[in-house]
């Protein structure tokens, strides 16, 4: 048995550092710069803001609402593609966005007072209707 040990050991540890090396290598700066070159397929989502209003729907709505958000692609499914991002629609009113948020909608959970005030909704509905004018 200590004969099979001494050998398997190092061979192991092998293994395990170049899975290590693999796995650092997809977070160093080299896939990243990958990723920016290769923008349409694997981009990460645009998270800027020139508002504070913007910020917050950035914060709260847009892991779902920007590009490759789950609402968004689901949107896309039924209306103009170019249309399912709610910063690119121009017919949401500020009662509409209010309620589907606090009532939720197919896949969209309801938006609970405790993760966002009726102020910061408020806020928020005005950014996405203000938006469309
Ligand atoms: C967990 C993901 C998720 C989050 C977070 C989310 N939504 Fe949604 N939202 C969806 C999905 C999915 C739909 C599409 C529902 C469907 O058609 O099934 C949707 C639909 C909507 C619609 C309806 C659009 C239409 O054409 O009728 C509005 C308005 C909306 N969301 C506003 C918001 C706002 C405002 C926030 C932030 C406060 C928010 N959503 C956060 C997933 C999300």
């Amino acid at each position: 048995m200590s004969r099979v040990l001494w050998w398997t050991v190092p061979l192991a540890l092998a293994g395990m550092v170049s899975g290590l090396s693999a796995a650092q290598g997809q977070s160093g700066p080299a896939a990243n710069g990958e990723q920016k070159a290769n923008a349409g397929a694997n981009a990460q989502q645009d998270r800027s803001s020139r508002s504070p209003d913007e910020a917050l729907f950035v914060e709260k709505c847009a892991m779902c609402h920007r590009r490759m958000g789950m609402g968004t692609v689901l949107l896309a499914r039924r209306m103009n593609p170019a249309l399912a991002p709610l910063e690119a629609r121009t017919d949401l009113t500020v009662d509409y966005i209010k309620t589907v948020a606090r009532q939720g909608m197919g896949n969209m959970p309801p938006v609970r007072r405790g993760e966002l005030s009726d102020a910061q909704l408020e806020r928020i509905a005005a950014y996405l209707a203000k938006s469309k004018q």
